[in-house]
């Protein structure tokens, strides 16, 4: 619900995309999100006591669609953990002004969730996959878990209406960057939007170094000269991924390159943890706390200004800052923030 009261920020950035954390918790260990050594079997993982209710997450959900939010985005650590996600997805379509809702998930859970969840009313999934080699995605995911359940869930996804589906691929060198070819083979030509994602220094745990970055321009390159490809305009203002045509009519591909071709200028996007707070910036080391002056019985009109003065203030554009000195910082974990 875009109003002549929609707030923008210090760099004249508008409000549009809320993406929701429903749980921290996830069932792999990706390296490059969550490395088992880290989260392991003694790691503090928000108590339930902590975490909002589908009611208490729907009513922000609500707040964010007054200051001109129309697309919703569910993350984790993985959504699908979350018990009865459905009910929630049935809640978020009864807000007016969203028209769009879509999910970040591994994939796993898909076979036997992306039915209730389409029927809920979800609109479309992205599925993580970082490699179609089982011993490379196992390594990578931290569990052994091979390629097959992923595909088998994005099938599922498909089958329950939620396509077309888009493959994000984290691309580290010396990791997976073997897999790029196979990967863009695989999802040639059958309707599904491969994404190749630079890898990250989201958190602090994750060991990111600058020469593992793996730069969108190289990758392009690399499959330019085996299918050619040609650049298409993007699909919104402010899409983060970069659209590119095979000229053989085989689909698209994109790149997000969060490294080395930044898109802060256009950010549109603000993240509620699952505890409740606003991280207005995906490196952002703190978020403000909504769940308080929630449980205080707070108002909407009271929330609605909490939140707008917040987006006012915000000046955040970490990925064009980004520098030696930057990687070090106190920043939230992926895995909390949902990506
Ligand atoms: P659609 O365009 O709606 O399909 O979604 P999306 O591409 O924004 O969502 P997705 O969850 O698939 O995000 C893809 C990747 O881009 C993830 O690795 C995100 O962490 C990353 N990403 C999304 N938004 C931002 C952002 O604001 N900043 C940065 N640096 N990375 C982002
Ligand atoms: N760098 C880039 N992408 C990452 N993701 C998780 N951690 C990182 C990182 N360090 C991706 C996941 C998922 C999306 C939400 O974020 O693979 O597709
Ligand atoms: Fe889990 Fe996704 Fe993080 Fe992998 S990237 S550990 S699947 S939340
Ligand atoms: Fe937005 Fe922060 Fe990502 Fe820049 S680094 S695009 S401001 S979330």
């Amino acid at each position: 619900m875009v109003t002549e009261n929609t707030p923008t920020d210090t760099l004249n950035r508008h409000l549009r995309d809320l993406r929701i954390s429903v749980t921290d918790r996830c069932n792999l260990r990706c390296t490059y999100c969550m490395p088992a050594e880290v989260f392991g079997p003694d790691y503090k993982f928000l108590p339930r006591s902590e975490i909002l209710d589908y009611e208490e997450l729907a009513r922000l959900a609500r707040v964010f669609a007054q200051l001109g939010v129309t697309k919703l985005r569910i993350t984790g650590g993985e959504p699908l953990l979350r018990r009865n996600l459905p009910d929630f997805i049935a809640m978020l379509t009864r807000i007016p002004g969203i028209d769009d809702i879509a999910l970040t998930t591994n994939g796993i859970l898909l076979p036997t969730l992306a039915k209730p969840l389409a029927e809920a009313g979800l609109n479309r999934v992205t599925v993580s996959l970082d490699s179609l080699d089982d011993k490379t995605f196992g390594e990578l995911n931290g569990r052994g878990t091979g390629v097959k359940p992923v595909l088998a869930g994005i099938a599922a996804a498909e089958k329950a209406g939620l396509g077309p589906v888009k493959v994000n691929m984290v691309v580290q060198r010396g990791v997976n960057d073997k897999d790029i070819l196979p990967m863009a083979e695989h999802f040639r030509g059958s309707g599904r939007i491969l994404r190749f994602i630079e890898f990250m220094d989201v958190g602090t745990t994750n060991g990111w170094r600058m020469d593992k970055v793996v730069p969108s321009r190289e990758i392009q390159k690399l499959i330019h000269e085996r299918w050619p490809l040609e650049s298409a305009e993007p699909n919104y203002r402010g899409e983060v991924a970069r659209r590119w045509l095979y000229k053989d009519g085989q689909g698209e591909v994109g790149f997000i390159s969060s490294v080395t071709n930044t898109f802060c200028g256009d950010c549109t996007r603000a993240r509620l943890s699952a505890r409740g707070e606003l991280f207005t910036c995906l490196f952002a080391a703190e978020g403000m706390d909504l769940r308080e002056p929630l449980r205080e019985g707070k108002t909407d009109a009271e929330l609605i200004e909490l939140v707008s003065a917040r987006w006012k203030a915000r000046d955040d554009r970490y990925s064009e800052i980004r520098n030696q000195n930057t990687a070090g910082i106190k920043k939230a974990e992926m895995s909390y923030l949902g990506g």
